[in-house]
């Protein structure tokens, strides 16, 4: 059930997004995209599952606006995502920090670019959502010297701090060990809870898509695009022992199995 209800007034309302008849393709490569239509609505959490190389990533760039449909269009909140942009975090498949900034610096930067909030409260914020992914110890390390999985926490960081009304995710927690996932996936669930934003959350694991997701979508080998979706009836809030026993998540679980056996098998 998408977020909406816990919404706080005093943030910006969560995302809508629209792709209609999307086109893509990289200049003198094969075609990634024709024809997509997906739909988001405000507040909910929707996981995209597919074959590397399907266009997931390419999809959150579309969405973000970082880069143009050939034909088609892509639209936020009702506007072309050029110009009018929501509150955007996005956190890429390569964590992108400033190896410059130390950790606490790298999360300030994200608050400096949407709020224009004093010094003392942008530490006090970036802290926050550093503690809330088990780095407020690292603040004053440098990027070079944080593991993987420490850098995609850090990203997250970031593009939480802001408390965008769209998230993109994408694979943040590829290089977590499983308890630290599992404790990241609860985490996200109950500040998305808090925060009521929209999210786009990309991952090749099954069992996280169907604990976390409102709604599964499965995309094909390009340029398929979507090969089916799956509306995850899970109570919330979740917890990743409980839930993951429910004889309702194994039905889902098994269903997406088919369902990327499907679209990963090599066509004869
Ligand atoms: N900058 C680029 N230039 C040319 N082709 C690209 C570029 N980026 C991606 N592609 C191609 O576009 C297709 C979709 O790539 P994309 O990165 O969106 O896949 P993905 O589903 O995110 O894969 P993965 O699960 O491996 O991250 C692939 O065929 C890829 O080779
Ligand atoms: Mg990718």
């Amino acid at each position: 059930m998408p977020n909406a209800p816990h919404h706080s007034p005093s943030r910006p309302a969560p995302a809508a997004l629209s792709l209609s008849d999307v086109d893509f393709s990289y200049a003198g490569a094969q075609t990634v995209f024709q024809g997509l239509k997906l739909a988001v609505s405000p507040g909910e959490f929707v996981v995209l599952l597919g074959p590397s190389g399907c266009g997931k990533s390419t999809l959150l760039n579309l969405l973000s606006g970082f880069m143009a449909p050939d034909r088609g269009a892509v639209r936020v909140n009702a506007h072309e995502v050029y110009p009018e942009m929501p509150e955007l975090g996005y956190v890429f498949q390569a964590p992108q920090l400033f190896p410059w900034l130390n950790v606490l610096d790298n999360v300030r930067f994200g608050l400096k670019m949407v709020a224009a909030l004093p010094a003392g409260e942008q530490v006090a914020k970036a802290m926050h959502y550093l503690r809330l992914v088990g780095l407020d110890d690292a603040a004053h390390k440098w990027p070079h010297q944080l593991s993987g999985g420490m850098r995609q926490r850090v990203s997250l960081a970031r593009a939480l701090a802001p408390e965008p009304s769209l998230l993109l995710a994408d694979e943040p927690f590829a290089a977590l060990d499983v308890m630290s996932r599992r404790h990241m996936n609860e985490e996200l669930l109950r500040l998305w809870s808090e925060l009521g934003q929209t999210v786009v959350f990309v991952t090749h694991d099954i069992d996280e898509a169907v604990f976390l997701a409102d709604r599964v979508v499965v995309l094909g080998r390009a340029p398929q695009g979507i090969d089916s979706e799956l509306h995850i009836d899970l109570p919330r809030p979740r917890r990743v022992l409980q839930t993951s026993r429910l004889p309702r998540f194994l039905e889902y679980r098994d269903h997406l199995l088919d369902r990327i056996d499907h679209v990963t098998r090599i066509p004869a």
